[in-house]
């Protein structure tokens, strides 16, 4: 049996042209990029260039003495992590209901060191109510120090209106954090022209290496370090550079971007193909954020009259990798909290399962997965009937 991966939105196989070039750095010496002698100094140089790409590819100089700069960390979790601590001065923190689990833990944490968290709703189709953004920028004559966002929705895939809010942000004169990890290099971005003051992205969601991300931060943005100890990045994110992940992400992030138009047609080709092949064996089938635009490769689908940890489960035995939508380390996953903010019923929400397809996936991993999906669901739907 050859199994069909659809998780791509929980993360992505690496490019093999990025590991090539990510063996060759790691087999090329040592490198830390801190060190005065040659292989620092090589380090440094590889390490600027690496920034300077992914500047280039952002729509953002990073090579401006006191412009924008970029933060390496370790991930889409990290970055989102210091953003919600570091930026802001700690007053009110606004934030949706949709956001990822290290937005929305993140805030609450620090929501129990006595900061104010102000929710944006969304839509029934998982679109943020941007127009409520105005009101709770200001409450009682308290501004919000920090608003966050994400860029689209790593569930239901709906892009959100970034631009909107970071319009409404800039009137107020309050940064706008956006957790775009799961938009970068799968949308067209230039940092120049959004308005945002600081934006997340980890290189494992476009075809790079896990354990490696980003925090840009706008000109001027000041931010408080999680970590202490160490110089590196002007002290913000002290610790070594990992020099040849940092290489890693520079080369996905341009692949991404040089060949964004292609994988974009494929993918979108290929999550419609999916699609509509199961809405046409079953029409009581419901596609979760369908009425507005989502990411190219993504769907979630309810199985109604299923549970989806059972159809995660019989799904993974006939070689389907799809997800539940939730991280789930215990095995059950709690049922997800976008579905619950866009206030779907019970039954979609029990149901629901996240598709995400990539660049490399095949139409005919796609016309399989229809065909297993569906036998799946019958059989599953059957026992729920019969059960109850
Ligand atoms: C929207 C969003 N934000 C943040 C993260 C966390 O990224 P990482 O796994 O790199 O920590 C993810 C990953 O699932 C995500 O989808």
């Amino acid at each position: 049996m050859t199994s069909v991966y659809l998780d791509n939105n929980a993360t992505t196989a690496i490019d093999p042209r990025v590991a090539d070039v990510m063996l060759e750095k790691f087999l090329a010496g040592p490198t830390n990029a801190s060190s005065q002698h040659a292989y620092g100094r090589r380090s440094r140089s590889e390490l600027d260039s690496a920034i300077e790409s992914i500047g280039a590819c952002l729509g953002t100089r990073l090579d401006q003495p006191n412009g924008a700069r970029l933060i390496i960390t370790s991930g889409g979790t990290e970055s989102n992590h210091l953003a919600l601590t570091g930026l802001g001065d700690g007053g009110p923190i606004i934030l949706s209901r949709i956001e990822h689990p290290s937005v929305i833990a993140t805030a609450q944490w620090l929501e129990q060191q006595g900061q104010t968290l102000r929710w944006l709703d969304v839509d029934h189709d998982g679109l943020i109510k941007v127009e409520q953004l105005k009101d709770l920028i200001s409450i009682d004559g308290c501004n919000a120090s920090l608003v966050s966002l994400m860029a689209a929705n790593n569930e239901t895939g709906v892009v959100q209106p970034i631009l909107q809010a970071a319009e409404i942000c800039r009137v107020s004169g309050v940064p706008l954090h956006v957790d775009a990890t799961q938009t970068v290099g799968k949308l067209p971005l230039n940092l120049q022209e959004t308005g945002v003051s600081a934006l997340s992205f980890t290189a494992h969601k476009f075809h790079g290496p896990a354990g490696v991300g980003g925090l840009w931060l706008a000109t001027k943005m000041k931010i408080q370090p999680v970590f202490h100890g160490g110089e590196q990045q002007l002290e913000t994110r002290p610790g070594t550079e990992p020099v040849a992940l940092a290489v890693g992400m520079a080369e996905a992030l341009r692949l991404a971007v040089l060949e964004m138009k292609t994988s974009t047609e494929h993918t979108q080709m290929l999550r419609d193909r999916l699609e509509n092949g199961l809405t046409q064996r079953h029409p009581d089938l419901i596609i979760q954020g369908r009425s507005h635009s989502r990411l190219p490769g993504t769907t979630s689908i309810s199985f109604l009259g299923t549970d989806r940890q059972s159809m995660l489960m019989a799904l993974d035995l006939v070689g389907i990798a799809c997800s539940s939508g939730s991280a789930c380390s215990s095995g059950s996953s709690p049922p997800s909290h976008v579905l619950i903010a866009m206030q779907r019923s019970s039954d979609e929400i029990d149901s629901a399962l996240r598709f995400g397809v990539s660049k490399f996936s095949t139409v005919d991993e796609i016309d399989r997965a229809i065909e297993s999906i569906s036998i799946v669901y019958k059989r599953l739907q059957k026992k729920t009937s019969v059960d109850n």
